[in-house]
């Protein structure tokens, strides 16, 4: 009985530990893509004409989306589907290399576009199509509607 008793307590603090590891990568993610979220305001309102452009914040926009994408591939283990008010679908973990290359897409094409990104013209016309192709393009089939 007594062994019994310690194996469920054991089974217990195992999964505690689990979902407490979970979490972390969940809030992990989300908060990066939070950051990306942050980053794309201001040029939001720039693209709108409701903010002045301004090429550093656009440039500093840029590279924490490369910065983030290369993290994020290994911030959806398996382990990770449910829990923290996660928005990811479960479709993820059955196509997750489309992800992995997604984000890596994402910040080949942001490397790409502090290039050619050089004036107000340039940016009026990459910045709506790398936001389009890749956060909303993923969003659409990875994330949960609003
Ligand atoms: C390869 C897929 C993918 C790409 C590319 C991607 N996202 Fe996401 N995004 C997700 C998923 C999946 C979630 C939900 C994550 C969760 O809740 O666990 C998400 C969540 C978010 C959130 C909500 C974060 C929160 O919980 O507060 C924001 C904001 C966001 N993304 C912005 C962006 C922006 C901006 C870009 C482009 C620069 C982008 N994402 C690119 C898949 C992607």
């Amino acid at each position: 009985m007594l062994r019994i008793l310690s194996v469920a307590a054991l089974l217990a603090v195992g999964a505690t530990a689990l979902a407490a590891q979970n979490l972390d990568v969940i809030k992990a993610r989300k908060e990066i893509l939070k950051g990306f979220g942050a980053a794309a305001k201001d040029p939001g309102a720039m693209l709108k004409g409701e903010a002045k452009f301004d090429i550093a914040k656009v440039q500093a926009a840029l590279k924490t989306f490369q910065a983030g994408a290369a993290k994020l591939p290994d911030l959806f283990p398996a382990d990770s589907k449910t829990g923290g008010e996660t928005e990811a679908l479960p479709v993820i973990w059955e196509k997750k290399q489309d992800v992995v290359d997604r984000f890596k897409k994402l910040a080949s094409e942001s490397k790409a576009a502090e290039a050619k990104i050089t004036d107000e013209i340039a940016f009026q016309e990459v910045w709506p199509k790398l936001l389009g192709d890749n956060c909303s393009g993923c969003h659409k089939i990875y994330r949960k509607p609003k």
